[in-house]
């Protein structure tokens, strides 16, 4: 069955998008059979994934909305190891519509259901804000990881972000906990960073992940030709980072690694190739 994993924080641009693309990709590396969500309208995963968000006929919003099911929705995309529920402009509207239906804030939990045997892990990439989509990820989830920048305000938020936590845990989801706070986009060169980087430990404790993950521009780079880093540029810092990272995440929920585990076969599913780089939209 999979681990479920959401990658949230509602600060918006600390790297949450980075790191479910480049965990998903790090996971893959050491053969787990990975589901990347895209549940942001802006569908950065999606793209940062070889996707063409415009192109995708069926989305995590038909899923959301009933109209699809995972296994009809989800692409499978040879070139980074994983398969991805993809997302676009069109799951903004999904906030409204979902408002009115019944189990608004568990939908993604059920339409989850016939897929848990596919894969190892299932990681969501949450949009920046606590909304109604960010519920159905964590209603589903077994854990939260929260990117987190080494900054002055990154604690501001934190406490928000921990609340809800706490409320879906009590009300909708008792396996729900923060599995770990990364620390991502890390200059050791920046005393503040390493000052911030130390409180994070002192407060924290063993919540906080020991890999870092660098600042560093190939992990920046790589979405412009839709890969995750740790494809785009294997031997990158930030991809090593990432990869260790991954490991670090198999350990930490108890996932025992196969010695030499068989190439998996995968079923033959439509794939689309995305344009060799690509051009964000508007
Ligand atoms: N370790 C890193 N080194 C260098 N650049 C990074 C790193 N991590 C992320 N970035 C860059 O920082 C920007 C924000 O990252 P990202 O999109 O992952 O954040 P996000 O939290 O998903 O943003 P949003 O809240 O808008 O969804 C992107 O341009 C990304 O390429
Ligand atoms: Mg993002």
């Amino acid at each position: 069955m999979a681990k479920i994993f959401c990658i949230a924080n509602q600060k918006g641009g600390v790297g949450k998008t980075t790191t479910t693309v480049n965990l998903a990709a790090g996971l893959a590396k050491i053969q787990q059979r990975v589901l990347l969500i895209d549940l942001d309208p802006q569908g950065n995963a999606t793209m940062g994934s070889g996707l063409d968000k415009r192109a995708l006929a069926l989305t995590v919003y038909d899923v959301l909305l009933g109209s699809a099911s995972v296994r009809e929705a989800r692409q499978t995309v040879e070139k980074v190891g994983y398969d991805v529920l993809g997302a676009n402009r069109e799951l903004a509207g999904a906030e409204v519509e979902l408002v009115q239906m019944e189990h608004r804030d568990r939908r993604l939990k059920a339409a989850l259901a016939e897929v848990q045997d596919d894969y190892d892990f299932i990681l969501i990439d949450c949009p920046p804000s606590l909304s109604l989509l960010t519920l159905n990820g964590l209603t589903c989830a077994h854990g939260v990881v929260v990117p987190m920048q080494c900054e002055y305000f990154a604690l501001e938020g934190l406490s928000d972000l921990v609340n809800s936590i706490k409320q879906v845990h009590a009300n909708m989801n008792r396996d729900l906990s923060i599995i770990g706070l990364l620390r991502v986009m890390f200059d050791p060169r920046i005393t503040l960073q390493q000052q911030v980087s130390e409180q994070l430990q002192a407060h924290f404790g063993d919540k906080v992940f020991q890999t870092i993950i660098p600042r560093n521009v190939r992990l920046a780079e790589a979405p412009s030709y839709g890969l995750p880093g740790v494809v785009f540029d294997p031997s990158a810092k930030g991809s090593l980072a990432f990869i260790a990272f991954a490991r670090e995440m198999v350990e930490r929920v108890g996932v025992v690694l196969p010695k030499a585990k068989v190439a998996r076969k995968k079923p033959a599913k439509k794939t689309q190739t995305a344009a060799k780089r690509q051009t964000p939209s508007a």
